[in-house]
């Protein structure tokens, strides 16, 4: 196995203004020192790992990538624990979804191996970046993309692997409205709504606008085919919790995003006294529940999202408030449950965390 080695030489950001990023790091808005890289081509498979300088990447504007869509990635953190130790949340379950993805994408899946130490020796490296302020992370963003000039259209002979890093705050800070569309879908059967692919997202920009123009935060999708069935959310699975102590989620039906963070939720439910349940759910049955107090609370999960109660959803003619209209107290229970595992506040029963360092 190859090793992401540091480049000699990068220059360090020093310590005040780490501190001063910190304070409000936003989404994205301040990246760590090194980002992780490899190649592949046909001739020597994964070659030149590396932790490089983070920065500009050479591309010719006939890049694969941005011709075919060939680009998938994955999203997980790093937690500073109270006594300043840095963990991993998971992070084999990213890799194994990353190598399926790339399968579906007709690109050379990245050895797991690979992805985990790129993932370990960059935070390992740039642990300063990692933030101790409540609900702060440091967010990892591995991505590979179709690096060859191609115009001729067919799978890339060339990819490139690359894993950025940075600190972060929750996705989504308030409760959610969800929206459902009735005019767009993320997925179909055979498509590709169940990996990574940059694509599903490019294809939902227009129905989380029309979200926004309605007041919702996210979309909630239904299925394609039948506009029956709920789905998942933009950028997070969807959950409902029943009176009679149900913790319901869609099943993974090959049209659905297999989340860490919704795993993670089904495997702690019972210590919060639910029952967890993977069907199908449908949209009239989500109506009816919530119209008829059935179902008490909605919840969206995601790792970027942490754990966002839904306190509303919308229709063209529906206006549904689910509960009080306020987050409901096992959505908070188990958000607290799943970030104080994160954080180290919580026992690990299901050796999730790694050790980074
Ligand atoms: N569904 C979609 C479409 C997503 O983009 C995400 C985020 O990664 C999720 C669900 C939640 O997945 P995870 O919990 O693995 O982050
Ligand atoms: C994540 O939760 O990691 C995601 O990928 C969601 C996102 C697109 C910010």
């Amino acid at each position: 196995m190859a090793s992401f080695l540091p480049a000699p030489s990068i220059p360090r950001t020093p310590s005040e203004q780490i501190a001063a990023a910190l304070t409000d790091p936003g989404f994205g808005r301040y990246f760590v020192d090194h980002m992780a890289r490899a190649v592949w081509t046909p001739e020597a498979g994964w070659h030149d790992h590396a932790l490089v300088a983070t920065g500009e990447v050479p591309m010719h504007p006939g890049l694969a990538a941005l011709q075919y869509g060939q680009s998938i990635f994955e999203g997980l953190k790093a937690f500073r624990h109270s006594d300043g130790s840095v963990w991993l949340f998971r992070p084999g379950m990213n890799a194994a979804r990353f190598a399926r993805s790339a399968r579906r994408m007709q690109m050379p899946p990245l050895p797991i191996e690979d992805f985990l130490d790129s993932v370990t020796r960059l935070v390992a490296l740039n642990l300063d970046w990692v933030p101790s302020a409540p609900d702060q992370s440091l967010y990892l963003r591995p991505f590979m993309f179709g690096s060859e000039t191609l115009i001729g259209v067919r799978a890339a002979n060339e990819y490139t692997y690359i894993c950025l890093a940075m600190p972060v705050m929750p996705f989504y800070p308030d409760p959610l409205k969800l929206w459902v569309t009735p005019d767009f879908a993320r997925s179909m059967a055979g498509g590709t709504g169940d990996v990574k692919c940059a694509g599903n997202y490019g294809a939902s920009m227009i129905a989380e606008h029309q979200a926004h123009e309605h007041g919702c935060g996210q979309v909630l999708w239904l299925d394609s085919a039948t506009r029956r069935w709920v789905e998942e959310s933009g950028t997070m699975n969807f959950l409902v919790i029943t009176e009679d102590g149900e913790l319901v989620t869609p099943d993974l039906n090959g049209q659905i995003l297999a989340g860490i963070t919704r795993d993670s939720l089904l495997a702690i439910a019972a210590e919060h006294g639910l029952r967890p349940v993977e069907r199908p759910l449908a949209f009239a049955e989500l109506r009816d529940g919530i119209e008829s107090g059935r179902i008490t609370e909605a919840l969206a999960c995601g790792t970027a999202a942490v754990v966002s109660p839904v306190v509303g959803i919308k229709s063209p003619d529906l206006d549904l408030v689910v509960g009080d209209g306020t987050p409901g107290p096992k959505t908070q229970a188990l958000r607290g449950h799943l970030t104080g595992i994160q954080f180290g506040t919580a026992p690990d029963r299901h050796g999730w965390l790694h050790r980074v360092g």
